[in-house]
């Protein structure tokens, strides 16, 4: 099974991830060569910088396959966006403007800022879900507050959120000390897919196929269940449940000490 991308920017001139059209395809082939076979393109969208209405966005991703269909390249790319969090965001779902990661809009690739947990974070987070739609937090790997006290990472799983952990963070392109942690929230069962988060070739690049060699030598037993997560959330099935029983003992063991 190739394997399915949910956090993506390289739809081009959107944001800050391709800049063009022939970088786009550049990282399109990148995206294959790391066993990639399909994308959810997630640009930014309502984080002070970029606002990416879905429409437009929907225009521009039919006119993206298109593209990389004539250059031959065996990728199949959807439609998403990467959603800050942001006092808007039921309005913005409510007018139609929001793009999930399926069809069935059950599942939101939500965005912290970067060095904070806003303090209305958890009545958007109960909104959401009572409105049964499934949070994903993007890369809380990378999130100061988390890093600092990773038990806010329970939380927000707790309240019914999953996690979207960044393939680069798990093979230290963002330091030891998010790779550790990162390690730690995969053995805690607190992560939930893998995506790449590409922006370009430098940093922020492709790396899935490494990231899923590093997870089939640590947590064998993890690489099925994070391949068919991806799957079920971008065709909007039941994710596995968490098993909060499990968490809650690693977690006594002062699990996150270290
Ligand atoms: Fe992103």
């Amino acid at each position: 099974m190739s394997l399915i991308d949910l956090h993506c920017h390289i739809l081009p001139g959107v944001d800050d991830g391709a800049a063009d059209l022939s970088t786009a395809l550049e990282l399109a082939k990148a995206a294959v060569d790391q066993g990639v076979g399909h994308i959810l393109l997630t640009p930014h969208h309502m984080d002070r910088q970029y606002l990416n209405h879905k429409q437009e966005l929907l225009n521009k991703v039919a006119r993206f396959q298109t593209c990389i269909d004539e250059a031959q390249i065996p990728l199949t790319v959807f439609c998403g966006q990467e959603v800050h969090i942001n006092g808007e965001l039921i309005h913005a779902i409510e007018t139609d403007d929001v793009l999930f990661m399926d069809e069935a809009n059950r599942y939101l690739l939500l965005e912290l800022p970067h060095s904070d947990i806003p303090t209305y974070a958890s009545n958007l987070i109960f909104e959401l879900v009572s409105r049964q739609i499934i949070p994903v937090i993007a890369h809380p790997e990378r999130n100061v507050i988390i890093q600092k006290n990773p038990e806010k990472l329970y939380e927000l799983v707790s309240q019914g959120c999953l996690t979207q952990i960044t393939a680069g963070s798990y093979l230290g392109i963002f330091g030891q000390e998010v790779e550790r942690l990162t390690g730690k929230i995969i053995q805690a069962n607190l992560g939930t897919v893998f995506s790449s988060d590409a922006h370009n070739f430098q940093g922020r690049r492709f790396l899935m196929k490494d990231a899923f060699d590093k997870l089939n030598q640590e947590y064998p037993e993890k690489t099925e269940v994070f391949k068919q997560n991806a799957k079920d959330i971008i065709n909007g099935e039941n994710v596995g449940p968490v098993n909060f029983k499990q968490i809650k003992e690693m977690t006594k063991k002062k699990f996150w000490l270290f």
